[in-house]
């Protein structure tokens, strides 16, 4: 089998000029100006690059966003007090605090700090709490990214086997909710799994998000798999992800190349939760 290639910078670019464009006119036809803002301490170059495309959506589905940057040496008080006035800002209706964050500053202090109705990030407790629930939330970037791109393939993932590799708040906790409230049973793999493969043998849809290369390869993923590869690693100046590509083409029926998979859709995502927002403001 030759895999069919989701890109993810396809999907995201439909979504956001056409949905979300439209979403934005009618915002603005209400006289509101859907913004986010962007908070990034120090000078972690991977973040100021995540930031760059975030500020590039932002234009394509014509909402504004603003970026704060601090020092790394910025005292954690700075940053919650920024915070706080952002949250008593109507003009802005998302902000995320770009990770990681220098060790002397608490990203659970920070986290708790976003008022809930603009943590467009879906970090915050209540909006976790919610979307356990499976209340009304803002969902988290990456997993909202995920789902959308498993629909676009069409795949209907009730009763489906899906195979989650990494257990991270970000990725693999929010994802596997996602797909168990769409009634598929999910199978959560860890650095302490024994036996991965057998886990793997019967999955109908792999997503691997574990941050080490090429973590899963071609030989374990089984005949006709959907294969979500959420990893980005620089190896010798090529990018790859957790999953080894070349070989999971052959195996998979349809697979998210790195770059150009999972990434666009995280930052679409993130766009959309900001209208979201601003559309709850009545
Ligand atoms: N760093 C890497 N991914 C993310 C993300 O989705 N949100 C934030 N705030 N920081 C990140």
């Amino acid at each position: 089998m030759v895999a069919k290639i989701i890109s993810g910078r396809e999907v995201a670019e439909k979504i956001l000029t056409t949905d979300l464009k439209n979403r934005v006119d009618a915002l603005n036809k209400r006289n509101i100006k859907p913004k986010l803002v962007v908070m990034l301490v120090g000078d972690v170059k991977a973040s100021a690059s995540y930031v760059r495309q975030k500020e590039k959506f932002a234009v394509k589905a014509g909402i504004a966003s603003e970026v704060v940057r601090f020092e790394s040496s910025a005292t954690e008080d700075e940053i919650l007090n920024k915070i706080d006035a952002i949250n008593n800002d109507d003009k802005i209706h998302g902000v995320i605090v770009q990770l990681p964050l220098p060790d002397h500053i608490s990203i659970t202090k920070v986290l708790n700090k976003i008022d809930p109705s603009k943590d467009v990030d879906g970090f915050t407790p209540t909006n976790v709490g919610k979307l356990f629930l499976g209340e009304e939330t803002l969902v988290s970037c990456t997993p909202k990214g995920i789902m959308q791109m498993l629909a676009s393939t069409g795949v209907d993932l009730t009763g489906k086997n899906v195979t989650v590799i990494g257990r991270s708040n970000i990725v693999g906790k929010p994802v596997s909710i996602l797909c168990q409230q769409q009634n598929a049973t999910v199978t959560m793999c860890h650095s302490k799994t024994k036996n991965l493969n057998a886990k793997l043998s019967d999955a109908d849809v792999v997503i691997v998000a574990v941050g080490v290369p090429k973590f899963v390869d071609g030989s374990q993923i089984p005949e006709g798999a959907i294969v979500i590869d959420v990893g980005i690693h620089n190896i010798d100046g090529k990018l790859c992800g957790d999953v080894d590509f070349e070989s999971a083409c052959e195996k998979a029926s349809a697979i998210t190349p790195v770059p150009g998979g999972v990434g666009p859709m995280t930052v679409c995502a993130l766009i959309e939760n900001t209208i979201i927002a601003a559309e709850r403001i009545n």
